[in-house]
């Protein structure tokens, strides 16, 4: 099976999250782990599996404007030009129903907000053509910057275990 993990992230929790997704998914599966940024310059992986995060800026996935505001706050930023919005929004159609899941980070304090890129990621690829596997992930940092919560890596490892065990069960059925 092959597995892409695409992200998004502008302090680094997401792209953490995102290793994480992709050392879970490697008991089943070939997996290439890419920023959005570079993403962008490529075809769209023809992969079994495609999963897509990013961090929740203003309840939903992020904007040139939010991802401006959060450069702002580190000397170090990533991907500022693209986001995952604007990548999808020029993806074309899935060529064939390829499977996909979406995870999120948001932040667990100062208080809960509702709202998760994981979803508009979500709806996005399945506008595309995409066959959601599994329902939309969300990671938890504390405040903007973070660090993540503890255990979130271990989480998103196991989650990412289980979505690939399912996924591959279904393909080897298949055959
Ligand atoms: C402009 C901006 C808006 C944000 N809006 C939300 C929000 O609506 N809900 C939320 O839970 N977290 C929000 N956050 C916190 C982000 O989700 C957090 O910065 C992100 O998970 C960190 O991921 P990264 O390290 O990969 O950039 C916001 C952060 C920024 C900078």
């Amino acid at each position: 099976m092959r597995a892409q993990v695409i992200y998004e992230s502008i302090f680094g929790n997401t792209a953490a999250i995102a290793e994480a997704i992709a050392d879970g998914l490697r008991e089943y599966a070939q997996v290439e782990v890419t920023d959005v940024a570079t993403a962008a310059e490529s075809p769209v992986p023809s992969v079994d599996l495609l999963v897509v995060g990013g961090p929740t800026h203003a309840f939903g996935l992020s904007r040139a404007r939010t991802r401006a505001d959060a450069a702002a706050q580190t000397e170090h930023p990533a991907a500022v030009d693209i986001g995952i919005r604007e990548w999808l929004d020029d993806a074309p159609p899935a060529a064939q129903a390829t499977r996909c899941a979406t995870f999120a980070t948001k932040a667990a304090t100062p208080k809960w907000l509702p709202g998760s890129a994981a979803r508009g990621a979500g709806k996005r690829l399945r506008r595309l053509g995409y066959d959601l596997a599994e329902g939309p992930a969300d990671f938890l940092v504390d405040g903007v910057k973070g660090p993540l919560l503890p255990g979130e890596l271990e989480r998103a490892r196991a989650w990412a275990q289980h979505l690939a065990h399912n996924e591959f069960d279904r393909l080897t059925r298949r055959v």
